[in-house]
């Protein structure tokens, strides 16, 4: 499905293997009218943008171009996917360090051009990175989202549209807390057409284990993911621009939800044009609350060691 939409900029910073496919993505499906490139590699930004703009005879007419910061002037959405991913054995949080040096200068440089557009963050550890990004910009937090548990609950209810040979996209099911090894299955939500579904035992192990490590597994086989985060992106940038309220699993600010404050973590929350429109009011409790407030208390141990 194409679904043009009205003049719009998007400015990808970090056009590695996710900066890149979620450009073709947008480029692919029409998402867009202006899409920017900008990669502390030049030469990789300007290849992406040459590579991708011979296609435009075969799509739509999409401007595309490897830019500068200037560039983020009248950008709506600035997604980064910059910085340094896992390798084989690593953990989102072991890139920390590395990651978060990166962004003082990009927060930096995005908002001596922007003050209006929305921060949409893809690099790990994407909840702190979020968190971080709010702090160094000074935006409003409805308008600096982290891509957070969109990827992991969608390959939560691919998994359990196999295990139950359902379309994925009828099932719906959530992963909520940290975008990493704390994150949590809402077992007590899942439903298609709003009646529970039943799991055994083996079949819970199975699908959470197979959700949570998935990452470390695609790494293992191939070096880094990229498809299927290019196409959550896209879903927010889509669910932004077209001011549509879906609710998707995205990194916000919370603050007193379910006894955890001041932190990002992905949740079911309403994005429309201005951003994180809504945080749904989830009523955790039992083990999935103790785990929630879990993964909200290790990221903030993870904060206190930045220099904020
Ligand atoms: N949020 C998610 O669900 C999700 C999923 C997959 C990957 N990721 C994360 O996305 C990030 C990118 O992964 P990747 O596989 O594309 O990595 P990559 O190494 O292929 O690309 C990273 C790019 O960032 C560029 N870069 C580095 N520092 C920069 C800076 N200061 N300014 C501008 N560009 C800079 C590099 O030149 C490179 O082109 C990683 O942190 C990875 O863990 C997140």
């Amino acid at each position: 499905m194409t679904t043009q939409l009205r003049s719009s900029r998007v400015v990808i910073i970090g056009t590695g293997a996710v900066g890149a496919t979620t450009a073709y993505t947008l480029l692919l499906r029409e998402r867009v009218s202006e899409l920017v490139l900008i990669d502390a590699n030049k030469d990789r930004a300007l290849g992406e943008a040459l590579d991708m703009n011979h296609g435009l005879p075969f799509t739509g007419g999409v401007k595309l171009w490897a830019g500068d910061y200037s560039d983020c002037k009248d950008a709506d959405i600035i997604i980064i996917a910059a910085g340094a991913s896992q390798a084989p054995g690593e953990t989102r949080i072991d890139l920390l360090k590395r990651n978060a040096g990166i962004f003082d200068t990009i927060i930096k440089n995005i908002v001596k051009y922007n003050n209006h557009g929305i921060i949409l963050v893809a690099t790990n550890p994407v909840d702190i990175l979020a968190y971080v990004s709010l702090k160094k910009s000074g935006f409003p937090s409805h308008r600096v989202i982290g891509s957070g548990t969109l990827l992991d609950s969608a390959r939560f209810r691919y998994l359990i549209g196999q295990a139950k040979q359902i379309n994925p996209r009828s099932i719906h099911a959530h992963i909520i807390g940290e975008h990493g090894d704390t994150e949590v299955p809402l077992w007590s939500l899942a439903n298609v057409a709003g009646i529970d579904l039943e799991f055994t035992e083996e079949e819970r192990t199975h699908i959470f284990n197979s959700t949570k490590n998935a990452a470390y597994e695609i790494i293992n086989a191939k070096g880094a993911t990229f498809y299927a985060i290019a196409l959550a992106l896209d879903r927010i940038v889509t669910s932004i621009l077209q001011d549509d309220g879906s609710v998707l699993n995205v990194s916000t600010l919370l603050q007193d939800y379910n006894g955890v404050s001041d932190i990002y973590l992905g949740v079911p929350s309403i994005v429309d044009r201005t951003g994180v429109r809504e945080v749904l009011d989830l009523k955790l409790s039992g083990e999935e609350l103790e785990k929630f407030q879990h993964s909200a208390n290790k990221l903030k141990s993870e904060i206190k060691k930045l220099d904020l």
